[in-house]
């Protein structure tokens, strides 16, 4: 896929590895549509950085949980850019639930945002893509479902589903569109772990370090313009926690 002009909505765009996910786009000529939940401050900055690349960017908030917050993100690109040809599954919710504190909301609302919000995207971007012939899909999993953490039940439940998701929809929606999966290790920790535990995870790494949004970003764009002939694939990108 030519990236130039493209239209490319990212979920959870506005900060973090999502934001670094959008601005590679956009210095490969993307227009994008920055979708925010609640960082509506962030999603206007990163609108404005990468206006300043030359392309065209839209922050649009929506809650990817709800087929209407996803119809607003479709709708959104159609009416900017004519339509979508790239969608990243980025956002996610990262609660720490221990056994003894869970309820049954935690279960609903990882799934709904992990699992339902990506299953939604693949579905509606995924049926307007194959009605125009083409497009791409991208979901973020975690290299970590294979070897869960403790104290993330419900995320780690929501999350495994993402590699079905991705075969599932890579089959209904061939041969136009392809639907990959990007397995991220350690890349940036939560805001509440201590140094401590940060070091911790690095030395638990083969690669001995943390990974950077640019190894998420750059395998993003190995998927969207590197390669027309991968698709239900799910690439961990973990320094090598998969095989540690
Ligand atoms: N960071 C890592 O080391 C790591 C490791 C493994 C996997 N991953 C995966 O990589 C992706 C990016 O990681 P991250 O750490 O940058 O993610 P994050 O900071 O936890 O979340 C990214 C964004 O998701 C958005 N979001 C949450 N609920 C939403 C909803 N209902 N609707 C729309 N947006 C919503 C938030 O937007 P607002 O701020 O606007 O509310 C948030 O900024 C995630 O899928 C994550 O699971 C990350």
């Amino acid at each position: 896929m030519d990236l130039q002009g493209a239209a490319v909505v990212v979920t959870g765009g506005a900060r973090r590895v999502g934001r670094r996910v959008a601005r590679r786009l956009a210095e490969r000529g993307a227009n994008l549509v920055v979708n925010y939940r609640t960082s509506a401050a962030d999603a206007r900055a990163a609108v404005d950085e990468f206006s300043a690349l030359g392309v065209q960017a839209l922050a649009v908030q929506a809650d990817v949980s709800t087929k209407a917050g996803v119809e607003t993100l479709r709708d959104a690109a159609l009416d900017a850019f004519g339509g979508v040809d790239a969608l990243v599954n980025n956002a996610s919710i990262y609660p720490r639930t221990p056994l003894d504190e869970l309820t049954e909301a935690d279960f609903d609302r990882n799934v709904a945002v992990n699992l339902k919000g990506p299953y939604l995207g693949c579905w509606l971007l995924g049926m307007h893509m194959r009605g125009r012939g083409r497009g791409k899909i991208v979901n973020i999993a975690d290299w970590a479902v294979n070897r869960p953490y403790v104290d993330y039940a419900p995320y780690f439940v929501a999350k495994g589903g993402i590699v079905a998701l991705t075969r599932v929809f890579a089959k209904e929606l061939a041969p136009n569109v392809t639907v990959n999966a990007i397995a991220p290790g350690p890349i940036l920790m939560p805001d509440d772990f201590s140094e401590a535990t940060v070091q911790a995870v690095a030395r638990a790494t083969p690669l001995q370090r943390i990974g950077d949004p640019d190894d998420i970003a750059n395998t993003v764009l190995y998927l969207l313009e590197g390669t027309d002939f991968v698709t239900g694939a799910v690439i961990p990108v973990d320094g090598g926690r998969t095989v540690s």
